[in-house]
């Protein structure tokens, strides 16, 4: 692999990877994108915390439909993570996924260091607060997760200026927090969802379910298949929510899962419905062994 992380972290990188530029500060990113811009190539952003998966390429895939450049962020962000040992234990897996990335025909893939980052400034200085949306649902379990997933997006949104930027569904709540970012702070950008990528098991694609045993892992899926249940039912006409929403959480604790939540929103505003107010969401989290793993399924229409 021709990538080598520079083991001095002010240090600049530059590496070429068949036209693939990985660069680590700012400036650098800065300077390809006037290029691009003088060019007249507008450009699509994929924020990352590394560790791809299938899941990833398919945001890029879109990236790259969506615009003529595309760029990729790898970024454990500190400042979103309220469990310093998960921020620890995160997976890093820099030269699979700078392969991965190459073999996809990315662009511009940006690895700052936390130095690069001012992480620290953001936590302790200005910054940004995403909101009541925030205090709900993962928020309430992971308190202050989004102020940090919003101040890192809003700070990778002003060094790359993309035209568009790309985000995985399965972080439903993150999806509407940064919708809310774009359009609260007046950023021209316009934001692209991609379905969540699902095992054929159904179990969604994500980089913690490498924290799953082979016994864990097997009974993962139950997470999907309760919200499936679920959304049949709704579909089927029931509106009895809180009894659906215990429902699946009995069939989750069944297996072992331990649910959070499990709740039925507005997909749109994630706002209690009032009625059956389509279209819904289903959303859940649930731990199993050292994972937390969330999941959701819209349902359009009835
Ligand atoms: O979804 C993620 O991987 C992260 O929350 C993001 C958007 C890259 C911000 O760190």
């Amino acid at each position: 692999m021709l990538f080598q992380p520079t083991p001095h972290k002010s240090e600049v990188v530059h590496s070429h990877l068949k036209g693939m530029r990985v660069v680590t500060n700012s400036t650098e990113v800065r300077t390809h994108i006037l290029q691009w811009q003088h060019a007249k190539h507008s450009h699509a952003l994929v924020p990352t915390m590394g560790n791809l998966h299938e899941g990833h390429f398919r945001l890029v895939e879109r990236a790259q439909q969506a615009a003529a450049k595309s760029a990729v962020t790898i970024f454990v962000n500190p400042i979103q993570f309220n469990d310093k040992q998960d921020f620890v234990n995160y997976p890093k897996t820099e030269q699979a996924d700078l392969q991965a990335l190459e073999r996809l025909g990315v662009d511009l893939v940006f690895i700052p260091d936390a130095q690069c980052m001012q992480t620290d400034k953001l936590r302790h200085g200005v910054s940004l607060v995403a909101g009541t949306l925030a205090q709900d649902l993962c928020g309430v379990f992971r308190p202050g997760h989004f102020n940090g997933v919003v101040t890192i997006v809003a700070k990778l949104f002003n060094i790359f200026q993309p035209n568009v930027a790309v985000f995985g569904e399965k972080d439903y709540q993150q999806l509407c927090l940064i919708r809310q970012l774009v359009s609260n702070l007046s950023f021209n950008i316009k934001v692209l969802a991609v379905e969540t990528v699902r095992a054929s098991d159904g179990l969604a694609l994500s980089s913690r379910n490498n924290y799953l045993s082979q016994d864990e892992r097997a009974c993962a899926p139950v997470l999907y298949q309760s919200l499936s249940q679920l959304a049949t039912s709704i579909r089927d006409g029931r509106s009895d929510f809180s009894q659906l929403a215990s429902e699946a959480k009995e069939t989750m604790r069944a297996v072992g899962l331990k649910p959070e939540y499990v709740e039925i929103r507005c997909a749109e505003t994630l706002a209690v419905p009032t009625t059956q107010q389509f279209p819904l969401v289903v959303l859940a989290a649930a731990r199993l062994g050292k994972a937390r793993l969330i999941d959701n399924i819209r349902i359009n229409s009835p």
